[in-house]
């Protein structure tokens, strides 16, 4: 199921007009802000996740900001939706060149305590998504020889911590999966890039961060996006680690 929304706006900075991006996740947290700032950049926008409600608010605010917007019911761990998905944000916006894949889930503890249907919505989510909608989008972007894929990660898939076993697994095949991509795609004209954020203050894994105030905040996550894909053509920004400035 879809939407569109159409709007005109103005802004004063456009850098990124006449681009098509699609955020995965774009309904609220980090992927919302992501969303936001693209649209800012005078990109059209489309967003997924599996909240209609939350995902109708979200194009509504893009639609403010004086985006084109666009809205799909998807889950990121399912083929034919993902297909779906971008071949109805291809029809309503044009071709995607820029994908953030930022959709992710966070479950915590012992992996020896987790059943075998937990391993699997987190890495089917945080890595199988990924490669799904990554395969989707990258044809077109083949064929126009450009594009920018942003791999949302972690430092979690650069560093280990008691309770993190699953979630960790998932982000360090994310760090893995986005690296061959990277070389896969740089002769096409193709940036893929990974962010790692530290904890950033969400709605994450039901709770969100002990200490709010001593997080990232998501928006400090859309800044290291909008580097990513204002820089300069013939260059790419392949990791950001991005951490609160003081330890808390
Ligand atoms: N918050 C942190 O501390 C933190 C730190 C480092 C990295 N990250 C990463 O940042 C990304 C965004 O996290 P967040 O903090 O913004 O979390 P969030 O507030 O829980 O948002 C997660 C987003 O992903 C969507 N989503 C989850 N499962 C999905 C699925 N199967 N199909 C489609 N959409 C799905 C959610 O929408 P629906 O639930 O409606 O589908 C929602 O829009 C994740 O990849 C996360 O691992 C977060």
């Amino acid at each position: 199921m879809a939407g569109i929304n159409n709007a005109n706006g103005g802004r004063k900075e456009k850098r990124l007009a006449g681009s098509v991006a699609l955020v995965t996740g774009g309904s609220r947290g980090v992927g919302r802000a992501i969303a936001h700032r693209l649209a800012m950049l005078g990109a059209s926008v489309a967003i997924c996740g599996r909240d209609r409600a939350a995902l109708e608010r979200v194009a509504a605010e893009l639609e403010k900001l004086g985006a084109r917007a666009f809205f799909h019911i998807t889950d990121v761990t399912d083929a034919k939706q993902v297909s779906a998905l971008v071949a109805e944000a291809d029809a309503a916006l044009g071709s995607i060149n820029i994908l953030v894949n930022n959709a992710g889930i966070g479950l915590f503890g012992p992996a020896h305590e987790k059943t075998e249907a937990d391993w699997d919505r987190v890495v089917n989510t945080n890595l199988k998504g990924v490669f799904l909608v990554s395969r989707a989008a990258v044809p077109s972007m083949i064929r126009r020889g450009s594009g920018d894929i942003i791999n949302i990660s972690s430092l979690a898939g650069r560093n280990t911590f008691a309770g993190g076993g699953i979630y960790c697994a998932s982000k360090w095949g994310l760090m893995g999966l986005s690296g061959c991509m990277m070389e896969d795609l740089r002769e096409h004209g193709i940036r893929v890039s990974v962010v790692c954020p530290g904890s950033v203050a969400t709605e994450f894994a039901g709770s969100g961060p002990k200490n709010p105030a001593k997080a990232l905040s998501p928006d400090d996550v859309a800044h290291a996006v909008q580097a990513i894909v204002t820089q300069r053509p013939g260059s790419v920004l392949s990791e950001i680690q991005l951490r609160t400035l003081r330890k808390a």
